[in-house]
């Protein structure tokens, strides 16, 4: 099958990237290295360095099956920076890509919205809450679903559309600040930093592997799916931040206590987090494999392996 991969350099975009070149497909990925790297991929894929918002950079892929859309302005803080940059590269690009899908005749669409649209829904979250964003990256999302939503009914494109819960795995050093939580407790712990939390800590996560969230992109490819769907993509587990430096110090067999300090978000902070995966196992046959155990056991040997600087750390 021929895969098109939007941001394929980033994080999530080059975990998938990988998995579908090592299982035989054809993978192309465009990514303007805004963030990622290309070191993030293996040899094989081939790899187009430009904007998604640019057609002409779009049209220099081989007409893809299946178009993977991850290109973004991939977390909240972005939107602090630049407004209207980071909100151009999250809508622009998303309609550009839809255009590109409809004109090669795609046979599918996934693409990346967030869980931050829930905003502080009461947990289990569920599709079917109602949401109202409460920062301009859950706004961006929320538009890009709204748009893929019209967008496959006016061309009867099948459109996916992932509320991932917080991913974390390798290849997550090029975010630095923007990485997930995880990552960067595991970053500073190694150097013997303290860990910094916000508040008590009693605030919760669905911490999700990324090759969780990999396997979620294979179902959904080859599942019968004919309009715009949206599903959760997490493990069900709400794990306290609290909780997770024990686990980490846990697996790396030390002691380094967190530092609690107050919480410097003045609204619309997330308290909790734990997706209700019902309609992701019902229709795709989906269920999380990487505890969060494993996950952080991955990620240490890993950087024992190969300890790649990540790009500065928010604490
Ligand atoms: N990591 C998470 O926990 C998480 C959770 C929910 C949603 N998401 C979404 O998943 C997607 C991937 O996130 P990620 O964590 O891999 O982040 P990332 O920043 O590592 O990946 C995004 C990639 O897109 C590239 N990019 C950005 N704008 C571009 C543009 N206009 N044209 C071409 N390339 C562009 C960047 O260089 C980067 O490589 C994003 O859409 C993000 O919003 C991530």
């Amino acid at each position: 099958m021929k895969i098109l991969i939007t941001g394929g350099a980033g994080f999530i975009g080059s975990n998938a990237a990988n998995t579908f070149s090592q299982q035989g497909h054809s993978v192309t990925v465009i990514d303007n290295f805004s963030l990622g790297v290309p070191e993030n991929l293996e040899p094989g894929i081939l790899c187009i360095e430009g904007d998604v918002r640019d057609m002409s950079v779009l049209k220099k892929a081989d007409a893809p099956d299946i178009i993977i859309h991850l290109a973004a302005s991939s977390s909240s803080p972005m939107f602090t920076v630049d407004l209207s940059g980071a909100l151009s590269n999250n809508i622009l690009g998303h309609i550009a890509v839809l255009e590109y899908a409809v004109a090669v005749k795609a046979k599918k669409v996934l693409f990346a919205s967030t869980s931050s649209v829930y905003a502080n829904n009461p947990v289990p979250l569920k599709e079917t809450q109602e949401v109202i964003p409460t920062n301009f990256y859950a706004v961006s999302k929320y538009a890009q679903e709204n748009i893929s939503r019209v967008f496959s009914a006016l061309h009867g494109m099948p459109i996916v559309a992932f509320r991932f819960m917080s991913v974390y795995g390798p290849h997550e050093e090029h975010k630095g600040a923007f990485a997930n939580l995880v990552s960067q407790f595991i970053w500073g712990m190694e150097e013997g930093k303290s860990p910094v939390i916000y508040g008590d800590g009693t605030q919760t996560r669905d911490f999700t592997s990324v090759h969780d969230l990999v396997s979620a992109f294979e179902l959904a490819i080859t599942a019968d799916i004919s309009g715009f769907e949206i599903f959760n993509v997490g493990t069900s587990e709400a794990v306290s931040v609290r909780d997770l430096v024990d686990i980490i110090n846990a697996e790396r067999e030390v002691a380094i206590p967190a530092t609690f300090i107050e919480n410097p978000i003045p609204s619309g902070y997330i308290q909790n987090q734990q997706a209700d995966l019902s309609k992701i196992s019902t229709i795709l046959g989906y269920a999380p494999r990487v505890s969060l155990q494993t996950g952080i056991r991955e990620l240490i040997t890993l950087r024992k392996e190969n300890p790649i600087r990540p790009q500065g750390l928010s604490f």
